[in-house]
């Protein structure tokens, strides 16, 4: 396995391309099993995630040649409609192949995706949504088996404990495109991946409306068409390379940043001194003084996001004062916590909150990612840290950012991968 060996303390300067965003990108290509003819993405991020699904959609009958930042996409096949345990539990997001699934062949058999590091990942909203537009759903020794012959359309109510679901709404919203009659989803989730995915099956001839907003109409259509696609730039990864610039007191620009999507980052950013300054088709980040605490709570788009909780915490592990971070989608998510303590972070966790008494500097140190962006969070401490840090199982962190070292080593880190 991989492991990052970064020497802390260097000032990143430059300016860094943000690559396409993982959570539109998977969606959309599981969108193309709803298609007669092929389509072309492009702008797609070089990340395990995409490499995963794109052997999934492979076992579906999908045929996908990539080549750069472009794959194009075309069903040859729609023999097996079975997305099995081996794979989909080492990726979650398969379950949005359920519904494309059911819509377009009238069968799914989907490997029910189990938990993960930062929580239980449950599909019961997905569930009850592809029910209200008429599907039988059975559970067979852990996967989910969906039928319908023809989905109806319906209105439906996508809201949890923990608002709505992401990847449920590009669900019940794909399934809903060649469902007989109208769907309206209330209590949609509104993330910039969402509205993505309905830009793309809008292309494809889907007739999808609000879109963004929490009350989702689609129209039902009898089939769909192949279409071209640019896929929108990554928030999460623009957030963790703002995070960068400012723990090392740098002055980084991000270009293909799309600021308008992570209005919450900013302005939390903005709020505890961090400079963000827009430039011409992008944004240049810098700090100059130390950052100030804050509190901070996860909220569904367009509230501050989940992903970057881990990456704001270790920005905050170095604040004048005490913060307070609340995490209120996965409130497990916190795998970061003993980690940076080991680099001589002080945080106190109660529940699903952390409490954060800043601290004068970090200190390198051998630690292991857990998960995606916890990942993420340790490489943004080994940055700053003094010393050493070697970060063991980079292959969490490969799953949603492309090549993360060698877009940092070009801003000027010492940030080397080495195989354990
Ligand atoms: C998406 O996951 C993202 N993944 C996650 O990013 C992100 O953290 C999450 O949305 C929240 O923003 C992709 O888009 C591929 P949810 P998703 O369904 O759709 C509960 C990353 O780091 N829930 O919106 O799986 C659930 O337990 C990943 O890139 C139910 O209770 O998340 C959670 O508490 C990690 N029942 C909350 O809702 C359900 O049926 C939000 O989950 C579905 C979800």
């Amino acid at each position: 396995m991989d492991q990052f060996i970064i020497q802390g303390g260097r000032r990143l300067r430059g300016e860094v391309a943000v690559s396409g965003a993982k959570n539109a990108a998977l969606p959309i290509m599981a969108a193309c099993l709803l298609a007669d003819g092929p389509s072309k993405l492009t702008g797609l991020p070089d990340v395990a995630d995409v490499k995963t699904l794109s052997s999934l959609l492979g076992e579906l009958g999908v045929k996908a040649d990539h080549h750069d930042d472009t794959v194009e996409l075309e069903v040859a096949g729609e023999n097996d409609s079975h997305a099995r345990y081996d794979l989909v539990c080492t990726m979650r997001a398969s379950i949005c192949v359920l519904g494309p699934l059911l819509a377009k062949r009238g069968y799914a058999r989907v490997a029910m995706p189990g938990g993960c590091a930062i929580g239980s990942r449950p599909i019961d909203i997905h569930l009850r949504g592809l029910e209200a537009l008429g599907a039988q759903i059975d559970l067979k020794s852990g996967d989910v088996v969906a039928k319908a012959k023809r989905l109806k359309g319906a209105e439906i109510f996508l809201g949890g404990p923990f608002g709505s679901t992401v990847t449920g709404t590009a669900n019940i919203m794909m399934a809903a495109t060649l469902a007989e009659g109208t769907t309206v989803i209330e209590s949609a989730a509104c993330e910039p991946g969402v509205q993505d995915l309905a830009d793309f099956l809008n292309k494809m001839g889907a007739k999808i409306t609000g879109a963004g907003s929490p009350r989702i109409t689609i129209e039902g259509v009898e089939n769909l068409h192949g279409t071209t696609h640019q896929i929108i730039p990554d928030r999460i990864e623009a957030g963790t390379f703002m995070v960068a610039s400012a723990i090392t007191n740098g002055e980084v620009k991000l270009s293909q940043v799309r600021l308008d999507h992570m209005m919450a980052v900013v302005d939390k950013l903005r709020q505890i001194g961090v400079i963000i300054e827009k430039d011409n088709g992008g944004a240049v980040i810098s700090s100059r003084r130390r950052i100030s605490a804050t509190d901070v709570t996860t909220q569904p788009y367009p509230g501050f996001p989940t992903d970057l909780q881990a990456q704001l915490m270790t920005l905050l592990c170095l604040a004048g004062g005490n913060s307070v971070i609340t995490e209120k989608i996965y409130p497990d998510r916190f795998l970061h916590v003993s980690e940076l303590a080991r680099m001589g972070a002080n945080i106190r966790k109660e529940g699903p909150t952390a409490i954060i008494t800043g601290v004068k500097r970090l200190v390198g140190a051998p630690v292991m990612a857990g998960d995606l962006r916890a990942s993420a969070a340790l490489v943004l401490a080994g940055l700053a840290a003094e010393g050493t840090t070697t970060i063991s199982r980079v292959y969490h962190i490969d799953r949603g950012y492309e090549h993360i070292e060698t877009k940092l080593a070009a801003l000027g880190a010492d940030i080397k991968r080495v195989n354990e």
